[in-house]
Order: structure tokens, then sequence, then C-alpha cells
């Protein structure tokens, strides 16, 4: 299948700081992709390029085939942006914002009210059309952002940390709102650095660290991937930064440790007594031993050998 989003070699520097070093990327039509990164990844400045915010010091990006820098004003008109901030205004009621967001677009007016209705019924607001913005709940705030970048039918929707400063009910009604949307046919690209946003919602996730990217692909697969079986033992004394290496000169396994203890990933078949030598032949005394399958969280630690920070 042709990708609908490409990124090609793209590049961005501020100075002799490089934030995105030659990302490659393809994101197919219909997909919900997430963007996963600590903060500083350049998660925000990579579709901040895909979205004619920003252009890059090398490389080239598309959307259906066009260029985010050439063809600036085409690519504009199939992409929607839904910024952190609300853009709507609050004085005016849902009805009014579409159609100011509509007119800056030049649709017709029959066109934005044809588009209107289609639109708050799919996020559930049909209801409050003539209410003012602001006397909407906080919910329906983060919906009507999304519908006033709906207004065009735009091919591509574009989200940087949808969900930052939600609590865990509004995060998951924004998750139903993304999922209803791409439903309808649209592709979805959104930046997060929370896991659990990653996980449950994306198709598929790239996962960036220091303007790189870490692994991308199916959550599942990444998971196999680092391996199924996590194992975290707790010991006393806990000289965990001994423990890994030994640990994993044992082979098959990646380690990496915290205050928490020594955390195992197997990623084929190891006898357990074989790690408990390990830690037997140091004097570590073992108090807890938890195992549990692999989260994304693993997966970075462990294809990027660093901490998720
Ligand atoms: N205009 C800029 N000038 C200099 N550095 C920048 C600029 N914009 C972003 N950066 C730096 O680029 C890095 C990546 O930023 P950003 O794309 O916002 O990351 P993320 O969205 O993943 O948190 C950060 O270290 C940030 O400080
Ligand atoms: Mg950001």
């Amino acid at each position: 299948m042709e990708p609908i989003i490409e990124f090609r070699s793209i590049t961005k520097s501020y100075g002799d700081f490089k934030v995105l070093d030659n990302v490659t990327l393809g994101i197919e039509k219909g997909t919900i992709f997430g963007l996963l990164g600590p903060n500083g990844a350049g998660k925000s400045t990579l579709i901040k390029i895909l979205s004619c915010q920003s252009r890059p010091s090398s490389g080239h990006a598309y959307i259906s085939g066009l260029d985010v820098v050439s063809d600036k004003k085409e690519v504009l008109s199939i992409i929607g942006v839904v910024p952190q901030e609300n853009s709507f205004y609050d004085e005016l009621t849902i009805n009014e914002n579409l159609k100011f967001f509509g007119s800056l677009y030049r649709i017709r007016p029959i066109e934005i009210k044809k588009r209107s209705h289609k639109i708050l019924a799919l996020l559930k607001l049909d209801e409050k059309s003539d209410t003012r913005a602001n006397n909407l709940s906080g919910g329906m705030k983060t919906r009507l952002n999304i519908a006033c970048a709906l207004i065009h039918k735009p091919e591509v929707l574009i989200l940087d940390e949808p969900s930052v400063g939600l609590d865990p009910v509004s995060r998951k009604a924004l998750w139903e709102t993304i999922r209803v949307v791409n439903n309808e046919g649209t592709t979805i690209l959104l930046t997060t650095h929370y896991m659990e946003e990653a996980d449950l919602l994306c198709d598929r996730i790239l996962i960036m660290n220091r303007g790189r990217i870490v692994i991308e692909g199916k959550q599942e697969e990444l998971k196999k991937k680092v391996g199924e079986t996590m194992i975290l033992i707790t010991s006393s004394p806990g000289n965990y930064h001994v423990l890994k290496g030994e640990v994993e000169s044992l082979g098959n396994i990646s380690c990496s440790f915290s205050d928490k203890g020594l955390k195992i990933i197997l990623t084929g078949q190891m006898q357990l007594h074989n790690i408990f030598d390990v830690f037997e032949s140091h004097e570590e005394k073992i108090i807890t031993v938890e195992s549990s399958t692999t989260s994304l969280e693993d997966v970075f630690i462990h294809a990027s050998g660093e901490e998720w920070h």
C-alpha cells in the first residue's frame, strides 16, 4: 500500500544542534499513527514540518504525494491541525465557530452548514450547536477544537499531545472521538509522551529519542522484538549494576536497573535458576520476583539503551 504521509531523510538543525536527524518514515492511509517519545525527542518539530509551520534543514516530507514545502497551499487544504490550546472563539457558538473556520478555507456557506451538521452529529455536539463555546463542558471543548480542524474534510488529522492536561476520563473520551474520526476514513497522526495512550489508541507507533527513530511498528511486534517476558527481581544488598553485566552475559537477555530492582527481559528460553545462581554467587538475597509482559517502556529502554525520562 502507498503511504499517505512520507518523511524522507528529514533533518532539522538549530545552529549546531540537530533536533531531527535523518528521519525516514511512511504512514499508511487510514491508520492512527502515534509518535511517542520523551520530552525534547523532536515530535513537535516533526509534525510542524509536516503541517508547513517549519521547514526542514534537509530532506522532504509529502502528504498524498504533495511536497510540504513546494506545495504548501495544497497540503494545507488536505490536513487538519488540532493545536494544544483551543483554537475556537469562546464568545461564539459552536455553529458560529465552524462557520468562521469554514470561511477561512473559503468553503461556501451551504457546504459549511452541511458539513457542520455531519461533524457535530459525529462528535456528539449536535444538541449544543447554538451554545456559546465558553459555556461548554471541558470534554465538549476538546471535541469542538477537533471539529474546527475537520470542517474542510481533511484527509489527515494531526494532533500534538492532544491529551496533555486531561483527566483520565476525558482522555478516554478523547480517544473515542479520535477513533470515530478515524472510522470515517481520516488518517490520524498524533504525538504523545504517554505510553498507555500510544499502546491503547494507536495502530502503529514510532518511538523517537533525541531526534532519531528508535523503533517503528505495531506495538505487539515491537514488544515481541524486545522479548515477551519481563521479570523484576529485588535483592539485598541490591548491587544491581554488578548483577546486570553478569546476568546479561548469560545470553538472550537484556537488563536494566533502577532502585526498584533488576529488570530482566528474556528474549528466548532461559532457565530461571541460571539467573538466580548469579544472584547467589554475589551473595545477593532475593526478596521478590515479579513477572509481567513487556511494556512500551521496556521497548524504549531496551531499544534506545536509555531510561525513559
Ligand atoms: N526554535 C527552536 N530553536 C532551538 N531549539 C529548538 C527550537 N524548537 C525546538 N527546539 C529544541 O528541539 C528539541 C526537540 O523539541 P520538540 O520537537 O519540541 O520535542 P518534543 O515535542 O518531542 O518534546 C528540544 O531540545 C527543543 O529544545
Ligand atoms: Mg512537543
